[in-house]
Order: C-alpha cells, then structure tokens, then sequence
C-alpha cells in the first residue's frame, strides 16, 4: 500500500491504520465494559475481571493487528488469558505492542463504586514498556508546567510546593490524589502539613493519573503514591496523547521481583521512568467505564439499549474523543 492522498494531507499507510485502529479499539474496551458491569456489585471480582478477560480477548482477536500483550493480566504461568507474551489480532496487519486492565478497579465493580474502567493501550512493537506485575512508584501531573517542576524523589512537601508556585496558587488551594493505603500514610500527613488538601481513592489510579491533566474539571493537580506497575503504563499512556509530567520507578524490594524484571529486559532497577521511557512512540489509548466516575459514565442497561461511555485518546494528533454509544445488537453482547 502507497501512500494516500486524503484531501491536501498525505497520510502514510501506517498512519492511516492507526486511524482506524483508534475507533476499532473502542469496540475491544465497550465489550469488556458491558461484560463486566452484568456483574457490578455482585461481589466477585474475580468472576467480573475474568469477564472483562474474555471479552477483551474476543475483540482484540479480530483487529487487524499482529499484536502482542506487553502489559496483560500476569505472567504466562499466572494468567490464562491476555498473559504477557501473548499473541493477539487477525495477524493480518501492523505488528503492535498491547497493554490492557480489562477491568481496573476490580473491587469497584465487585461493590459497585465509582472508577471502574475497561482500558487498553496500543503502539508500535518494541515501544511499551515491558513491567512485571509489581508495585510502581508514582508522580504526575497535568500539561502547562515548566518540566521537572516535581520529582519523584523530592519530599512530598516539596513536591506541593513547587507545583503551587508554578501553578501561581498557595498550596492550600492544591489537591493531591492519593490510594487510600496505610503505606501512604507520611506521605498524606507531609501533604496535609503544607495545607493542600488530600483526596483518597479506594482503587484506580490509572483515571487518578488522568484527572491530573484537567485539574479546571477534576480537582485533581497531582497524583502521588504506589500503585500497579502495569497502571502506570497505561497511565503514561494517556498522559502521552493528552499532555502532562510523570515519573515513575519499578518497586523491586525482593530477588525473586528483580529477576522477574531482568528477564523482561530492565536492567537498572532503580531507574526514573519518564512518559517517553514508559511510551517510546505514538500510541493509542481507549477506557470504557464500567461504574461512573470522575472521567467516564458507566455502563446503562436499558430496555432494549446498552449505553457505554469511551474515551479514546491519539498520541500523534492528541485527539481526544468521547464516544459515547447506544449498542441495540443485544444479542451480540449477550453472547460474551
Ligand atoms: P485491580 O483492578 O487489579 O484490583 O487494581 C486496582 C488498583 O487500585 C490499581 O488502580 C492500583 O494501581 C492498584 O490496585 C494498587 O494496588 P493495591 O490495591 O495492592 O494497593
């Protein structure tokens, strides 16, 4: 295939693939959406995540990628399915590197609480980061800000600081979006000490991360803590299509987890993650919610209707469309 003319732009063919991958990959989240919200607040997680599982799989099996699961639901001796190193796509196109959460926030769904999301992630082979399912350490914040304005490795005082001085505001008028965990607890009260206000979330921090690039809307002007290594991919993910800072550091606290990440071909283990070591090119980035949240309505049954909420971001452009749909195949969905 040449390239195409498409009114005055020359698009090269594999642009124009990315194109439409950017709305195929919105089928893949809504399924997994819709499979896992039948089981919101049924109080099993594991039955909703394996549910947002093989929908997922189902639909990334028919996109015309060659693909291959670099963030997935474990290693290949944990994980049936969407395990890292697993082939998917028709084979019959661009060869591509998947991160996926089916179902982020799996005891959101589990309780029916706000956050949960079906996301994935998509780029050009050999550009994702491969992590191991590990803890990650975290900072980020939204786009507009002098680079390095935070670190990771600054005191979280620090951190609220910087971050209000550049933002022309007091701390007190900052909002820091951490995981409500005991291992958080210095970091909330050195927060807390500078006068910015903490807002604690149960689970998800991928839209945590997010919310940091429109503080105007969410609240939210920065996020800190450790969470998920693969969130954080997904995370940065985002963050590359819509602009904003993050650092990020693999937690790798025992032999058995260094070795892990040797094997996946990180050879530093204390190295600094930017957006760009994390997301090396273009990517795409879609979430479907499954319970509303800060970013996304969740699923609605309706009568005879299934509506879904989709955000799906293009790092070349830095689109960002909201898709928000009326599925009324019903039958289809039924069969996942
Ligand atoms: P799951 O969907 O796998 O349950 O992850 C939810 C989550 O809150 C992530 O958003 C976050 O990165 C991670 O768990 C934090 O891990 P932990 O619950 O062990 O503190």
């Amino acid at each position: 295939m040449g390239e195409r003319q498409m009114s005055s732009i020359t698009v090269q063919p594999h642009q124009m693939l990315e194109r439409i991958l950017s709305l195929e990959i919105v089928r893949v989240t809504e399924r997994a959406a819709v499979s896992a919200a039948r089981l919101r607040g049924h109080g099993n997680e594991k039955a909703a995540d394996q549910a947002a599982v093989d929908a997922m799989r189902r639909e990334l099996n028919k996109l015309p990628i060659d693909g291959t699961v670099v963030i997935g639901e474990g290693e290949r001796d944990e994980a049936p399915m969407l395990f890292i190193g697993e082939t998917v796509g028709n084979k019959h196109g661009a060869k591509v590197d998947i991160a996926v959460d089916p179902l982020e926030g799996t005891t959101l769904c589990a309780k029916n609480m706000p956050g949960a999301i079906a996301t994935m992630a998509m780029a050009e082979s050999g550009t994702l980061l491969n992590a191991p399912d590990v803890y990650m350490e975290k900072i980020a914040i939204g786009p507009g800000y002098p680079k390095g304005v935070v670190a990771l490795d600054a005191p979280a005082g620090e951190n609220i600081a910087r971050l209000a001085k550049a933002k022309g505001v007091i701390p007190a008028e900052i909002t820091a979006l951490i995981l409500d965990r005991p291992r958080h607890a210095e970091m909330i009260g050195a927060v807390r000490a500078t006068g910015a206000a903490v807002r604690l979330i149960t689970d998800g921090d991928v839209a945590g991360v997010i919310d940091t690039a429109d503080p105007q809307t969410t609240g939210t002007d920065i996020y800190m803590g450790i969470g998920g290594a693969p969130e954080g991919v997904l995370a940065a993910a985002a963050l590359r299509c819509i602009g904003g800072q993050m650092q990020c550091r693999l937690v790798l606290d025992s032999e058995d987890k260094r070795a892990r990440a040797t094997q996946m071909g990180i050879k530093d283990p204390r190295k600094i993650y930017q957006i760009e070591d994390m997301v090396k090119g273009d990517c795409l980035f879609a979430a479907t919610g499954v319970t509303t949240g800060s970013m996304l309505r969740g699923v609605k049954f309706r009568k005879d209707v299934i509506e879904t909420e989709t955000v799906v971001m293009r790092s070349v452009t830095g689109t960002v469309r909201w898709i928000r749909a009326e599925h009324r195949e019903l039958e289809k969905f039924h069969l996942d």
